[in-house]
């Protein structure tokens, strides 16, 4: 009987495309290889014919991407001495600093907004042990702290400026390429600080230049000197599409916005620190931003659940509700091949889902008499 090699994570996986070492000791929780999910109901429902696919991120092993970008981040913050990390976060990034901290034996510190991040959140925090500095501010004014006061601290800083979570990030779009042979049309994520389209662009562009002599034109990105080899011929990358919240929507307005306000938390961030390379991706890959309301964000999350059965936080289905509006309308044309990211799991935020759920909860005693009858009321 042969066994199926162990999966131990994106950076074994893709090794000889992150920068590490032979020696280097690696912080993983096995995060990646999550699942490429082909819609099955919801493409029925639309104007136009075309196949979605729906990364299903919130799979990693604290519930979102920031993992794929938390394990390089780590991983070369413990290699280079560090004893701290820190982040400002709107729940996710400091639920993956404090497990990969945890994992590495070194301390945490997150930066987050007062009451106004998720209860799976800041529960996760909680338990793998971050030291909790919640701020009377928003996630732009953690993020002007932290940048500041990494000048004085010893800490390293693990949010998505710190180039090494692009770096593991990228693998999103690798895996992707991986299991359809080739890029997508359309690739949809919503968007917050803007690290995670820009990762997602760097994974693209350096998969399409893979290969001997194929850098040079297309990639930007390995400086024409790709070192790396592919088994398949990928020379596409996709359109990418970004969805903002229209509250906290900075790439739609063209500016910065100082009070950004949405349901989806997890994006609530007016000062994108990825603006200028979101522009470039926009620019380079033909694509374009756009904005949903709070309203569409949660009818898409819960269109996701009760159609197909997954249970994605409000800020991830932005990218469903978007693209979703961009099929109808044909901007995304019949016949394309979509992935929307899925960046987080629902489990995440249970207040904001069970507030907007209308499941019927029928209550009726411990009687077998009682519950047939509401079976059989209710097929
Ligand atoms: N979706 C979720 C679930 C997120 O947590 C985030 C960012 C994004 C989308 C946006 O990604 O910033 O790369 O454009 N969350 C950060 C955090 C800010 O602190 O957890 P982005």
């Amino acid at each position: 009987m042969t066994f199926r090699k162990r999966y131990t994570g994106l950076i074994e996986n893709y090794r000889d495309r992150l920068p590490v070492s032979d020696n280097t000791r690696l912080i993983s929780l096995g995060e990646g290889n999550t699942p490429l999910i082909q819609l099955q109901n919801i493409p029925a429902l639309l104007d136009n014919k075309v196949d979605i696919y729906v990364k299903y991120e919130g799979l990693n092993p604290t519930g979102s991407f920031k993992d794929r970008g938390m394990t390089m981040a780590v991983t070369k913050a413990v290699e280079e001495g560090a004893k701290a990390i820190i982040c400002a976060s709107t729940g996710n990034t400091s639920a993956s600093a404090a497990a990969y901290a945890a994992r590495a034996g070194i301390t945490a510190f997150v930066l987050i907004p007062d009451g106004k991040i998720a209860q799976g959140k800041l529960a996760q925090a909680m338990m793998e042990g971050a030291i909790i500095l919640q701020i009377k501010g928003n996630f732009d004014d953690g993020m002007r702290l932290v940048k500041e006061v990494a000048s004085h601290a010893p800490v390293t800083i693990v949010n998505s400026i710190n180039p090494y979570r692009l770096q593991g990030q990228k693998t999103a779009a690798f895996e992707i390429v991986d299991e359809l042979g080739r890029a997508p049309d359309f690739h949809c994520l919503p968007v917050g600080n803007a690290g995670n389209i820009t990762a997602h662009w760097i994974g693209y562009s350096e998969y399409a230049c893979f290969g001997e002599n194929k850098g040079t034109e297309t990639c930007a990105y390995c400086d024409g000197n790709c070192k790396f080899k592919r088994d398949a011929e990928v020379d596409s990358r996709p359109t990418m599409v970004g969805y903002q919240a229209s509250g906290s929507a900075p790439f739609m307005r063209g500016e910065m916005v100082d009070d950004p306000e949405t349901v989806a938390t997890a994006i609530r961030i007016g000062h994108p620190q990825s603006w200028d390379y979101a522009w470039k991706v926009k620019e380079e890959s033909g694509g374009w931003f756009d904005e949903c309301s709070d309203e569409e964000i949660l009818a898409a999350q819960k269109l996701l659940a009760e159609k197909e059965g997954v249970f994605c936080e409000p800020a991830s289905a932005t990218s469903l509700a978007g693209a979703m509006r961009d099929i109808n309308s044909g901007k995304i044309p019949e016949g394309s091949t979509v992935v929307c990211t899925l960046t987080g799991h629902g489990l995440k935020d249970p207040d904001t889902a069970i507030k907007q759920s209308t499941a019927p909860v029928v209550k009726v005693d411990a009687d077998l008499e009682q519950v047939k009858n509401a079976i059989l009321d209710n097929m």
